[in-house]
Formats: structure tokens, sequence, C-alpha cells
């Protein structure tokens, strides 16, 4: 299954994406997490990255674009895949379905989460992630086992998520009548236990919970 997980920012995408990796056989391919595991290692893009990311605003293009290529091409994305906050843009759209259309191995469903603002603040500011596993957690929804070792992450303040969400807004929420238009867009009610979400994500692609 070649797929993309939209939606705003902490609408359940990773959470998502975790919870059916398995059922697809298809990695989970994140930009948000191959940005900040570059930060971690101070490389030059991780460094070019780090002044958007805290400013919650989006990446260049070119730059992530050039990440998605490389990663695509890993042998564990022949098969399939799930792009969790890729594309953002209509540039990067256009990039991926290029692609895709030289590999001859088109998008196959764009998955939306639909989450409403009010939630979402609530959502990034109690979220955690165990830095060692990349589960994520919510100190609420989804407490974290006392031995996890948590990361709070640096754009999940509350300013910072506003202005997340305003990109959003501004830059990724055109992608809903691109996809549509495509005919590749479903559209899924995120709110809900995680589990009841799954059920969801994966009745729209037409498998059994
Ligand atoms: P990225 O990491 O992609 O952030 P995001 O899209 O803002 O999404 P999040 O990771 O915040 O949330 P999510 O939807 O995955 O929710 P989650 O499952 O964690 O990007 C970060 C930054 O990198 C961007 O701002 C930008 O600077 C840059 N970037 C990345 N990709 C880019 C691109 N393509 N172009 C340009 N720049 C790019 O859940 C959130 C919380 O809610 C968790 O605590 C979770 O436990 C909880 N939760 C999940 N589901 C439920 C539920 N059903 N009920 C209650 N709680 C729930």
């Amino acid at each position: 299954m070649r797929l993309v997980l939209l939606g705003p920012p902490g609408s359940g995408k990773g959470t998502q994406a975790n919870a059916i990796v398995a059922r697809l056989q298809a990695p989970k391919i994140s930009t948000g997490d191959m940005l900040r595991a570059a930060l971690a290692a101070g490389t030059p893009l991780g460094l070019e990255a780090r002044g958007y990311m805290d400013a919650g605003k989006l990446v260049p293009d070119s730059v992530v674009i050039g990440l998605v290529e490389e990663r695509l091409k890993e042998p564990d994305a022949k098969n399939g895949f799930i792009l969790d906050g890729f594309p953002r843009t209509t540039a990067q759209a256009d990039a991926l379905g290029a692609l895709l259309a030289r590999l001859g191995k088109p998008l196959e469903k764009v998955v939306q989460l639909d989450v409403p603002s009010e939630l979402i603040v609530e959502r990034t500011t109690l979220r955690r992630t165990d830095k060692r596993t990349g589960q994520i957690y919510h100190l609420k929804y989804s407490p974290p086992p006392p031995d996890a070792e948590l990361e709070h992450r640096a754009d999940d303040r509350e300013e910072t998520v506003k202005q997340r969400l305003a990109q959003y807004e501004a830059m990724t929420a055109a992608l809903l009548p691109y996809y549509q238009r495509l005919g590749l867009l479903m559209r899924v009610d995120g709110v809900g236990e995680p589990a009841e979400v799954t059920a969801r994500v994966l009745g729209a692609l037409g498998l059994a919970a």
C-alpha cells in the first residue's frame, strides 16, 4: 500500500502510522522524525532545519523533497510506504506525484485525519515521546510507563503549536482539494480512542480492523 497520512499537527498521524505499520507491512516515513534525527545528530541539514522547526514554520520544499526522494529509494519502501507529514505543500505533492510516476508506482490512498483545532493544543502540549523507542504518549490520554525516557518536543509549546496550525491552514489544507480531484482522498474522524480511529483508518483503506 502506498499511502499518505494527512492532518493538522497533533491530529494523530504518527500514532496511527505506528498502529498500522505491521498490518500494511510497509515502513512509516515521517519527515518530522527524519528532520529531528538530523537535528539530534547535528548534521548540516539538521542545523538548517532547526530555525524553521523551532519557529513552527515549514522547512523549505527543496530540503524535504530531497530527503523523501532518497528515503523512497531504500529497499524497504519498494513495496509500499506510509508517508506521515509529507507532502505538506502543493510543490511537495507535485514532486511526489512526479517521482512515483517515474517509478510506475502511483499513490493508492490519502487519508486525512480530521481533528478540530480546539483539541490540537491539548494533544500537542501534553504529548511525550520515548526517545529510545519512538513510542508516542499523551500525559492524559495515553500515559507512558514509569520506565519510559520521555522527551517533550521543543515545538510543542502553545505559541509554536498555534503557528504550526496557521502554517497547516495556509500551506497544507490545499492538499485536500488537490487529492480530492485525483480521487485519492478519504477523510476519517480523528476524534475518539486511538484504537477506534485505527479501525476507521483501516476501514477507509478497505481493510477489516
Ligand atoms: P511533524 O513532526 O510532522 O509534526 P506535525 O505534522 O505537526 O505532526 P505531529 O508530529 O505534531 O502530530 P501527529 O499528527 O503525528 O500526532 P501524534 O500521533 O504525535 O513536523 C514537525 C516540523 O518539522 C514541522 O513543523 C516542520 O517545521 C517540519 N516538517 C516536517 N515535515 C515537513 C514537510 N513535509 N515540509 C516542511 N516542513 C516539514 O499525536 C499527538 C498527541 O495526541 C500525542 O500525545 C498522542 O498520544 C495523542 N493522540 C493521538 N491520537 C489520539 C486520540 N485519538 N485521542 C487522544 N489523544 C491522541
